[in-house]
């Protein structure tokens, strides 16, 4: 399984990329509005560039399908390891599968993002998608069951050979990312606070303070 950092924070991502365990990287507009970008080719860039070959994904900012396509090829354009994020509908409800294809056969990879149900997942899927992003909290919030659609997709993907692979997004909590994990998630987007959680318990400090202090009066002449 693999982790991306759901950030645009270029120092988090350095002190991530360093400890081994990040795969990549998704950003969101409300994302790089939280952490304060407004040139977003420079910052995507420099994401893309401290990555080397693992995937960026930046996401379209336009509901119009004709500016949808040549904003993502654009974005492809500003580095090889660049993955565009389109919804899996825009905020009519018109789906976007027809510019998803058409970019995955022009060899430009997407990532299909806001996806809440196995449906969208699926159509995302058959138009060709690279990755399909599920919001595990959205779909936990309108109160459905976020691991058994994660799982029930992963079924599907295996069943019928699709090559699309599931990220998991919109997490919550450190339990969000187990559920995603045990049900088969291919990779699991996190919030850089996240990834520190997930390391740490509190009982484990307390061991790890137990055997420092037993080492000290051990090693103290007696
Ligand atoms: C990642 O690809 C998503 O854009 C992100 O995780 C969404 O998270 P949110 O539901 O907290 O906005």
């Amino acid at each position: 399984m693999k982790i991306f950092l759901d950030t645009a924070k270029i120092e988090e991502i350095n002190k991530w990329i360093k400890s081994g365990v990040i795969d990549g990287v998704t950003t969101n507009p409300s994302i790089m509005l939280k952490d304060g970008i407004s040139n977003i080719r420079a910052s995507i860039s420099t994401i893309a560039a401290a990555l080397g070959d693992k995937p960026v994904s930046i996401e379209v900012t336009t509901d119009d399908p004709v500016e949808v396509l040549s904003q993502a090829r654009n974005f492809a354009s500003w580095a090889e390891n660049i993955v565009v994020k389109i919804p899996v509908i825009d905020a009519r409800g018109n789906h976007c599968l027809d510019t998803i294809h058409r970019l995955e056969k022009d060899n430009i990879r997407v990532n299909v993002t806001a996806v809440m149900s196995f449906n969208q997942a699926l159509m995302a899927a058959k138009a060709g998608a690279t990755y399909v992003s599920i919001f595990f909290g959205r779909v936990c919030d309108e109160g459905h069951d976020a691991q058994i659609l994660v799982q029930e997709f992963k079924r599907w993907i295996l069943d019928w050979n699709y090559r699309c692979q599931i990220i998991v997004g919109s997490i919550r909590s450190v339990m969000d990312i187990q559920k995603a994990a045990t049900a088969g998630a291919h990779i699991i987007t996190i919030p850089p606070n996240f990834l520190t959680k997930m390391c740490d318990h509190m009982y484990t400090r307390e061991t790890v303070r137990m055997f420092l202090d037993d080492s000290q009066k051990s090693t103290k002449p007696r």
